[in-house]
């Protein structure tokens, strides 16, 4: 087994539709609930799949915990700007008038206290009416993976195994990549990403202290939730 950075395939994995369709989901509860806003920061980046579908109109930030993802951004988008930090703790000058996380990056976070001081930070670099858009998996998406089978793909740099495994509240990816090599040989490269879910109910309790939950679209037979809520007005 090879210790081969994810970054060299994930471009190649990506679903360019998909990636527009989460955009789109986004620009949809922007235009409905704070029409005329320009200021973006994307919490949980990635490769930038998302960003690169906003129209020109908009200001772009993003950060993500990896800075070879970073680096992937500040390239597809050289006017945005992109941190290398962790939602939980994450510090900037600016204020933003939207801040969203999508494809459950925020299940990525290791504990609640985490998702709790995410959304701490969110409000303080929120202005005054912006919005907080974000998915999540649900409970659902515990109980439906338990029996999903094993799926193989086949993409341009070779083939792609995934099965998920559920420990509790835990659900963990595992990716094998078989990537093709010269002369029909193919070098297998095994990636785990463990992602963490917790109840709708607890998740508003923790939001409602910083925020007015606006709108929640059930997706994926609602194994994904999207919410979409506004910083309170503190007196
Ligand atoms: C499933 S990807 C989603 C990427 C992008 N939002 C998209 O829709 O294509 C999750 C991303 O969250 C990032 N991530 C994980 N933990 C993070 C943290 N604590 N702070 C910021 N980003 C984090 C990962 O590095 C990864 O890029």
């Amino acid at each position: 087994m090879a210790k081969q950075s994810f970054t060299k395939f994930w471009d190649a994995l990506t679903n360019k539709k998909e990636a527009q369709a989460r955009a789109e989901l986004v620009l949809k509860a922007i235009n409905k609930y704070h029409k005329n806003s320009k200021t973006i920061l994307e919490l949980g980046t990635g490769i930038g799949a998302v960003l690169v579908n906003f129209p020109k109109q908009y200001q772009l930030s993003g950060l993500d915990i990896k800075l070879e993802y970073v680096d992937i951004c500040r390239k597809k988008i050289p006017k945005g700007n992109f941190y290398v930090m962790s939602m939980h703790n994450f510090k900037l000058k600016n204020k933003f008038e939207i801040i969203f996380s999508v494809y459950d990056s925020i299940n990525f976070l290791k504990k609640f206290n985490h998702w709790k001081s995410t959304f701490k930070q969110v409000e303080i670099h929120l202005n005054k009416d912006g919005l907080f858009i974000f998915d999540m998996y649900t409970l659902k998406a515990l109980k439906d993976f338990k029996s999903k089978p094993a799926n193989i793909s086949k993409f341009h740099l070779g083939y792609i195994t995934d099965k998920p495994t559920i420990k509790r509240n835990t659900l963990i990816w595992n990716f094998n990549v078989f990537e093709q090599l010269k002369n029909d040989q193919y070098q297998l490269h095994e990636y785990k990403f463990k992602e963490s879910i917790y109840s709708i109910k607890k998740v508003n309790k923790a939001l409602s202290k910083h925020f007015q939950i606006l709108d929640m679209k059930s997706l994926e037979e609602g194994r994904r939730v999207l919410i979409v809520c506004r910083k309170k007005y503190k007196h």
